[in-house]
Parts: C-alpha cells; sequence; structure tokens
C-alpha cells in the first residue's frame, strides 16, 4: 500500500492544550471525526510549509520549526519526498523521508525520519496509539519496507519526549549520539 492510499480512522476527543512548560494559552480544539490520508508532499505545499508552526517554547522544537520553514520547504518545492497529512486544504502534520545509505557503509539503504511536526493546534488531538506524527511514522515505515530499504532511522533530542514515545510505539529502539549527547539516534530495522 502507498502512502497515497493510505487511511487511518483516528479517534479524536474534544480536549484543551496545555503542554507542559509551554507559555502560550491553552487551544481549544474540537476536531473533525474523519479519516486521516497521509499522502506525499507535492511542490506546492511548500508555501504552508514557510509559515507552518510547530514550536511553542523548547529549544529543540524551535529547531525543528526553522528547519520545516527554511530547509525543508526548499527541498519540498524542488520536489524531494516528504509525507504530509491534510485537513480541510491545510497541511496539518508533516514528516520529511529521505533515502540514505546505510549507515557506516553497511549494504543496503535506509530512510531518515529527518524532521516530524504536528501543526501547533493539532498537537495531541490522537489518543492512546492515534496522534497525528505516529500515523505518519507508521505511513513512513510501511512504505520504507515496501520499497525494499533496511531500516529507517531519526535523530532527536533525548529532552523531546513526545517524539521519543512515537518512534518507540512504532518499534524504533534508541542509542547515544557520541558526538552530541543532546540528542538521541533511534533506529528500526526492517530485514527480519
Ligand atoms: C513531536 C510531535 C510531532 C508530536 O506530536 P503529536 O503527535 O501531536 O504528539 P502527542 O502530543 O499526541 O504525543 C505523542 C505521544 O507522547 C505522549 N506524551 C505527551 N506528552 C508527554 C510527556 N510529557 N511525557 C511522556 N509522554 C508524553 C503522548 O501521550 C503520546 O503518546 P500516546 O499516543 O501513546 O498516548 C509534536 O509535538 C511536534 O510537532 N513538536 C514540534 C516539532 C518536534 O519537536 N518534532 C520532532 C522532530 S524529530
Amino acid at each position: 500500500m502507498t502512502p497515497q492510499e493510505e487511511v487511518r480512522t483516528l479517534d479524536r476527543p474534544r480536549l484543551t492544550l496545555r503542554a507542559e512548560g509551554h507559555d502560550r494559552d491553552p487551544v481549544e480544539y474540537s476536531p473533525p471525526m474523519e479519516p486521516v490520508r497521509v499522502r506525499q508532499a507535492t511542490p506546492g505545499d511548500a508555501d504552508q510549509l514557510r509559515t507552518f508552526r510547530c514550536a511553542s517554547g523548547p529549544w529543540y522544537e524551535a529547531e525543528v520549526e526553522t528547519f520545516v520553514q527554511g530547509v525543508l520547504a526548499d527541498h519540498v518545492a524542488q520536489g524531494f519526498g516528504a509525507l504530509v497529512i491534510e485537513d480541510a486544504g491545510e497541511v496539518v502534520a508533516l514528516l520529511a523521508v529521505i533515502p540514505q545509505p546505510f549507515p557506516g557503509g553497511g549494504e543496503g539503504t535506509v530512510i531518515e525520519l529527518a524532521a516530524g511536526a504536528v501543526r501547533i493546534d493539532r498537537q495531541g488531538t490522537g489518543a492512546h496509539g492515534s496522534s497525528l506524527s505516529g500515523s505518519l511514522v507508521s505511513a513512513a515505515v510501511d512504505e520504507a519496507r515496501a520499497s525494499g530499504h533496511v531500516g529507517c532511522y531519526a535523530k532527536v533530542a533525548l529532552e523531546n519526549v513526545r517524539v521519543r514515545r512515537v518512534l518507540e510505539r512504532a518499534g524504533f529502539r534508541a542509542g547515544p549520539v557520541v558526538s552530541d549527547p543532546r540528542y538521541a539516534f533511534y533506529t528500526l530495522n526492517l530485514r527480519a
């Protein structure tokens, strides 16, 4: 199944968002009960990425937002790969997927999950296994496996407990980043 065909149904309760340590007012959000479609980004999505907001304070979220609005928007404009979830004509979540040689020179190719982000007003709208970021990671893993890649990896900030939870739930395992102890290197072996 390709990501374009992927349809995942989420249970999205009404909620008030007030993430820990965040200095913004809570966001009231009453999400629609409809299937979530994961599709490939197109160059036409680039303009929305240039103003995409996903950070609410911590340095590691600001880092991702800057990457999405700059480097990723440029890459998407040029046709590079990313997965997106759209709602009412707007991109509400995205995940950059970049094919890479196997780290360290091993056989096969892997997929780097370079940046995953959910728009600020849509974060936390999944419940117990159904977050938007979880849908994107699972679509990326399915596509990587179907395309014959032998694994996936992502470098994420150790402090970023939410993305770590999403990756661990998808079966990724954490290892250290020797050159920068602020990060963990998450890998998923698809050879089995
Ligand atoms: C990381 C991000 C994509 C996750 O968004 P999301 O899918 O809406 O995430 P949720 O708020 O649903 O949280 C994901 C999981 O972490 C859990 N979680 C939330 N806060 C937590 C906390 N303080 N401690 C531990 N777990 C927590 C949630 O319960 C959920 O797990 P569950 O589905 O098993 O219940 C989103 O926070 C984001 O866009 N952040 C800014 C960009 C960023 O940091 N991206 C990571 C790049 S590598």
